[in-house]
């Protein structure tokens, strides 16, 4: 019984890597304001150590790898997910100084004060923010910088479906000033914080997941655990356009004090 279990629970898992990594990016996001975060961070070099943490397939380290010099590791819990990031390293040739490993937030490869810059676009929320800001700390230098997007809330108060959807999915959202203060708190200066534009929901995230539904649901006829998967992707995107003025993903840039 329990290793039928594991098997349904592997396939699910398969599942979902199959259709997140037919797209390019696993979350919201955008070349444009990736290079806008990167522009608040001054101290990189060739020799610079960077970390790009739930990585996915590498669609913000690609950019990343594209505007500094220096050496960056990407790492995702899904091999499916590292396999095609060493592969678009490989086409941007850069595999030398940009590569996947697979690994947890939870338990990073680093050594202590060893990054000069933490990326994570999209992902904090695995471990949650106060936690990822501060058990990833130690792992910086002094000065060294850490950027995140994280879910925020734009306003005090809100409907009740999409306060209740976020309550469910992820009680950590908070306003951005909460989120600034939990920064400050956690050991870094904040140096800046934007919300990033609805083209990195729309353009970027959900309108390539409808050509992929598609096809994705065509392979998977009839499957519960796949049309389970795009019911969610399609109402999340549904409630994004209900409510987008209300919530959105704001990036978070801090300086380790
Ligand atoms: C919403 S996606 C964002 C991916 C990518 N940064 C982007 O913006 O396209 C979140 C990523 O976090 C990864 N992830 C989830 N839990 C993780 C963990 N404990 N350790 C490392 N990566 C994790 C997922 O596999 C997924 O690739």
């Amino acid at each position: 019984m329990s290793n039928d279990n594991k098997s349904i629970h592997e396939f699910d898992f398969n599942l979902i890597c199959e259709y997140f990594s037919s797209i390019e990016r696993q979350g919201p996001g955008s070349p444009e304001v990736t290079v806008k975060a990167l522009s608040f961070i001054d101290n990189l070099t060739d020799g610079s150590r960077i970390a790009d943490i739930g990585c996915g397939t590498g669609g913000q380290t690609m950019v990343l790898a594209k505007n500094i010099k220096g050496y960056i590791t990407g790492i995702d819990l899904f091999p499916t997910f590292i396999d095609l990031f060493n592969i678009n390293a490989r086409k941007l040739n850069v595999q030398d100084r940009v590569s996947g490993v697979v690994g947890s937030m939870e338990n990073l490869p680093f050594q202590n004060e060893e990054l000069d810059l933490i990326w994570s676009e999209g992902a904090i929320y695995n471990i949650g923010f106060e936690r990822g800001l501060m058990e990833w700390k130690k792992f910086l230098k002094k000065g060294g910088y850490i950027a995140v997007t994280e879910a925020s809330w734009f306003t005090d108060e809100r409907p009740t479906e999409i306060n209740a959807f976020w309550h469910d999915a992820y009680p950590e959202i908070d306003i951005i000033p909460n989120k600034i203060a939990k920064m400050q708190k956690s050991g870094y200066i904040p140096v800046a914080s934007f919300i990033i534009p609805e083209d990195c929901w729309t353009k970027h995230f959900y309108n390539p997941q409808v050509e992929a539904q598609k096809k994705f649901l065509n392979k998977y006829k009839g499957n519960q655990t796949a049309e389970e998967l795009i019911t969610n992707q399609r109402h999340e995107a549904q409630l994004y356009s209900k409510y987008k003025e209300y919530y959105g993903y704001v990036f978070y840039i801090g300086k380790k004090i």
